[in-house]
């Protein structure tokens, strides 16, 4: 089956047509998706019909089930979480801060997927921003000053009892689970060259980002304050607008996202899974 694939005209982003993600995947339709998703980053499949099912045979021809720590799985199934706001919600909009996802981890999940659930009638955009294209539009002096670094990780900001998710976090519909695990630190090179097409590009974020190695922790955060301001700019972004019975898939190796707001008063689910790291 041959896919039809749309450029959003922004850095990063296309909405691909002309497959149905209700039924099994042929191993060349597979290898078409892979090929958009490398190229484009951020794929949006509209009208799609699919079920948790669906969702979880997506997830396994592109490589497999990321760990999710933090989370609990809905009821039935051990890897879709939800991603949930009641109308009536008042707490702070989840993951509204630029991230990759699970960056924290030894082996971080290549992508991510989410399906819509329940899609609020206004807000609730998704924002990318092309890391591939934040690292190449540097000059090269300030190439030479970062490429070398390595960033240390830590989903403790977030995550442990008393980060944003932990203990004073009340009041919210989706299951997340903080603790003591959030703790602890890893680290990677702050621009690695992605596995698959050898792209150099900035891999996470201040936030999961708690330090540079061999720098003290003030210029450490005061780069990243910096660097997170550059890897933001509007010129990097895609700004994904949901409709309803839509899959979104995105390589999480090549770029940031975050949440937005702007949908008071309307629930909003997303069914969420990730993919493993390539072997
Ligand atoms: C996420 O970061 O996984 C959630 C994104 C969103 O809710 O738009």
């Amino acid at each position: 089956m041959a896919i039809r694939v749309e450029p959003s005209g922004a850095a990063c982003g296309a909405r691909v047509t002309g497959v149905d993600l209700a039924a099994p995947l042929d191993p060349g339709t597979v290898a078409e998706i892979r090929k958009a998703w490398l190229a484009h980053h951020v794929l949006a499949f509209p009208g799609q019909t699919m079920d948790d099912d669906a969702l979880e045979r997506f997830t396994l021809a592109f490589g497999g089930f990321g760990e999710d720590p933090f989370f609990a799985p809905i009821p039935g199934r051990a890897h879709i979480a939800a991603i949930r706001r009641e109308a009536d919600e008042t707490s702070p909009i989840f993951a509204e801060n630029w991230h990759s996802d699970w960056s924290f981890q030894a082996r971080p999940p290549a992508g991510t997927c989410l399906l819509a659930i329940d899609i609020p009638p206004e807000g609730g955009d998704t924002l990318f921003a092309n890391q591939h294209a934040a690292w190449d539009a540097l000059s090269d002096a300030r190439k030479a000053d970062l490429g070398e670094l390595v960033a240390i990780h830590s989903a403790r900001l977030a995550y442990a009892p008393d980060g944003t998710y932990g203990d004073r976090d009340k009041g919210r519909s989706m299951d997340i689970r903080p603790g003591d695990a959030a703790m602890e630190a890893r680290t990677h090179p702050l621009v690695p060259a992605h596995p698959e097409t050898g792209r150099r590009g900035f891999f996470s974020t201040l936030g999961y980002i708690i330090g540079i190695e061999g720098k003290a922790q003030g210029d450490a955060i005061a780069l990243l304050k910096d660097l997170q301001e550059w890897q933001g700019s509007e010129r990097f972004v895609y700004r994904h607008k949901w409709e309803p019975d839509m899959l979104l898939m995105w390589d999480n190796r090549s770029v940031l996202h975050c949440a937005t707001g702007g949908y008071e008063g309307h629930r909003r689910e997303l069914h969420r899974t990730t993919i493993a790291a390539s072997p």
